[in-house]
């Protein structure tokens, strides 16, 4: 045998195993055997580059980093599903479906899976491409972290369409994420709130490797072909089955076919009581028309299909007690009230508090100490007070009053005219204030300090040795080794985490000092039109506004933060210090290709690929590695392949020569 053949061999005979553990719950062999089988094609494929392969087994465990998630558009929409509550919208629904087409209707109930949708690009039986659903007409091709999960193929097996979409949903397991939470738990780090969020935010990960780690799992629902040989729905699932794929089962009465209202009732209530010993979380189910021709005639309105509605399952609720409330300072003063409540299990984790937004809120619901509220969980992360069972309010209650000074600092708050939220004004002496900032500012996506964390800064803080981020860079090694708990190395760790953040990018600091609503984007943006601090100091609000996307709102903030002589006394410190408040200017940058994508194919003249490559960049345009109805330009050189230049003319895509370009740069 050769070294090829061996290497197929293993591959189809692990992509089997890979098969009957994840999608039959039937392996053949154990962990350590499939191990053994894993590391011998590893071996192999190590010593023979040239038989790589992105869809074998072993890129299971990813690796490749993606920086930024390349934009694609979807072949067509990804539509969502129009929403119903209750008996009366289904059969709305089914009477408006009997109104158009006169044969009897066979509908197809399935699960409405809690998790991020997904669609798969197939050509030739290979995984080629993995996009989220995006804004529907576009998403980001995170296609190295969807092949990492194991229930979806990566090779498909069978008589599957030659080019297809197929969509359904990523999730997360209930044990899976338990166990996920629990390791973070251990290790220190932030839990995830629910399933759902853990799944969508493994999937935006950079590093696919970690994602490989996570335990995903997946169901597909929707199978999108020219060629699709099934008339129906159901039998598409059970295609897509059959080369692979992971599909509700019917024996476990994920998925049913049936004829008339009342088994679809009948599906929604099984479902309603026994959604909660699922292995995985639904909100709701889905009615389906099975026959593609019905769903043909009955079409699309601009947002969903009139041929599939989603039934949803109320949000849960629970009864507890308001212990108290008690109020949180962000770095910006605002005032956030906290419902302190008697511990209470919802939708499987127990809920101690919940957040009640500003006054007005707490006046709506005319909370007293001591109701008894009703808690609910929607999709967000926190629950939140939803109503109070007056007729168990004890007679003696009193009327939760909202502070009028500072916990923190004892300041008296402010409230500005037409705003719902208090503030604490005492910017510079309120030491939640204080904290915040600088938490704000060693942040990840700011100066990204490591070796510090918010327990550090509250320390500092408190112990007075520093009062703003500048202090940060007069610490002495001696005064952090005094206090309890720090040791020689972690000491030198924070010395170095703050040295090293004087090379930080300027538009990271800007996002750091925290101004009020520049987010990262916006500083990014400030920064690419400005380039320094004292350009945007001096800037008009007119010229402000002339920046892309920014509006007044963050206009007058800005010019508020500089008009404050403590802000500009801050900068000036920093600076001093090595921060930086320029952007990097590299010689000959421009921005004259800013916007477009280019492919570059060939050999060239006056410059190397790769110097032609660095030279997009420098004029602000992007290199992309496949032609795409995104791609803006390919640069043509001696041997272009034909088969990029066929796709280039099949989608339009300009072609360039050599000399084009040097035009375009000029
Ligand atoms: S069908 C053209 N089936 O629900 C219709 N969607 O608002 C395509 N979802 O974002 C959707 N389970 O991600 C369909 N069994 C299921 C589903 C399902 C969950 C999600 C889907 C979509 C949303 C619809």
């Amino acid at each position: 045998m050769t070294a090829e053949q061996e290497i197929n061999e293993l591959r189809k005979e692990l992509e089997r195993h890979n098969k009957l553990y994840y999608l039959e719950a039937q392996p053949e062999i154990s962990d350590y055997e499939f191990d053994q089988l894993l590391k011998q094609l590893e071996t192999l494929e190590n010593s023979h580059p040239e038989f790589f392969d992105p869809n074998s087994p072993t890129q299971r465990v990813g690796g490749g980093v993606t920086k930024n998630f390349e934009t694609i558009a979807h072949r067509s929409v990804m539509l969502s599903l129009s929403n119903s509550y209750n008996k009366e919208e289904i059969e709305d629904f089914i009477n408006r479906i009997k109104k158009t087409i006169e044969e009897p209707v066979e509908f197809v109930c399935e699960l409405k899976y809690d998790g991020a949708a997904i669609s798969i690009r197939y050509e030739n039986g290979q995984l080629k491409q993995a996009v989220t659903r995006g804004d529907g007409t576009k998403g980001d091709d995170i296609s190295t972290n969807v092949r990492t999960i194991r229930t979806i193929p990566l090779k498909l097996k069978g008589d599957y369409p030659s080019d297809f979409d197929i969509r359904g949903e990523i999730f997360m397991t209930l044990d899976g994420f338990a166990k996920l939470n629990s390791e973070r738990q251990e290790q220190g780090l932030e839990t995830f709130a629910n399933p759902r969020n853990s799944a969508a935010g493994t999937l935006k990960m950079q590093d696919s490797s970690i994602v490989a780690k996570r335990p995903l799992d997946s169901f597909l629902y929707f199978v999108l072909a020219k060629d699709n040989k099934a008339k129906t729905h159901y039998e598409s699932l059970v295609n897509a089955a059959s080369w692979g794929f992971k599909t509700p089962d019917p024996d476990k009465n994920y998925i049913k076919r049936v004829k008339s209202i009342e088994e679809i009732l009948e599906f929604i209530n099984y479902w309603d009581t026994k959604r909660h010993s699922l292995p995985f979380e639904i909100d709701g189910i889905v009615i389906k028309v099975n026959s593609f021709k019905q769903q043909e005639i009955l079409g699309y309105t601009a947002k969903s299909p009139r041929w599939a509605i989603a039934y949803k399952f109320k949000a849960e609720q629970a009864e507890t007690r308001l212990v108290k409330v008690t109020y949180q300072v962000g770095r910006t003063g605002a005032i956030t009230p906290v419902a302190n409540l008697k511990p209470v299990l919802l939708a499987g984790t127990t809920v101690k508090r919940a957040s009640l937004h500003n006054q007005d809120q707490i006046e709506k619901l005319d909370l007293h100490l001591g109701d008894f509220v009703y808690v609910e969980k929607g999709g967000e992360i926190i629950p939140k007070i939803v109503g109070v069972n007056i007729n168990a309010r004890p007679a003696d209650s009193e009327k939760i009053q909202f502070i009028t000074h500072c916990p923190d600092c004892n300041t008296q708050l402010t409230r500005i005219e037409g705003e719902a939220q208090h503030y604490c004004p005492n910017a510079t002496g309120c030491p939640a204030q204080v904290k915040g900032r600088i938490q704000h500012y060693i942040s990840r996506k700011a100066m990204n300090i490591d070796g510090i964390g918010s327990e550090t800064i509250d320390l500092f803080v408190d112990k007075g040795l520093i009062q703003n981020m500048a202090d940060l860079y007069e610490l002495r090694p001696d005064e952090i080794l005094s206090l309890e708990g720090f040791k020689e190395k972690s000491v030198q760790n924070i010395m170095e985490g703050i040295e090293q953040s004087k090379t930080v990018e300027f538009k990271n600091v800007l996002f750091g000092l925290g101004i009020r609503f520049v987010g990262a984007t916006v500083a990014s943006k400030l920064v690419k039109h400005f380039k320094s601090i004292d350009n945007l100091k001096s800037a008009s609000k007119e010229q402000l506004l002339e920046v892309d996307e920014i509006g007044e709102r963050i206009a007058d903030s800005v010019i508020l933060f500089f008009s404050d002589q403590a802000n500009v006394k801050l900068i000036e410190r920093l600076r001093l210090k090595g921060v930086q408040f320029e952007a990097n200017e590299i010689e000959g940058q421009t921005i004259r290709l800013e916007g477009l994508k280019f492919v570059v194919s060939g050999v060239f003249e006056s410059f190397s690929r790769d110097e032609l490559k660095q030279t997009i960049e420098l004029h602000g345009g992007k290199n992309v590695a496949s032609v795409s109805s995104k791609t803006d330009y390919i640069v043509a050189g001696d041997g272009m392949g034909p088969s990029k230049k066929a796709k280039a003319e099949k989608l339009g895509v300009k072609i360039i020569d050599e000399e084009e370009f040097k035009a375009l740069i000029e």
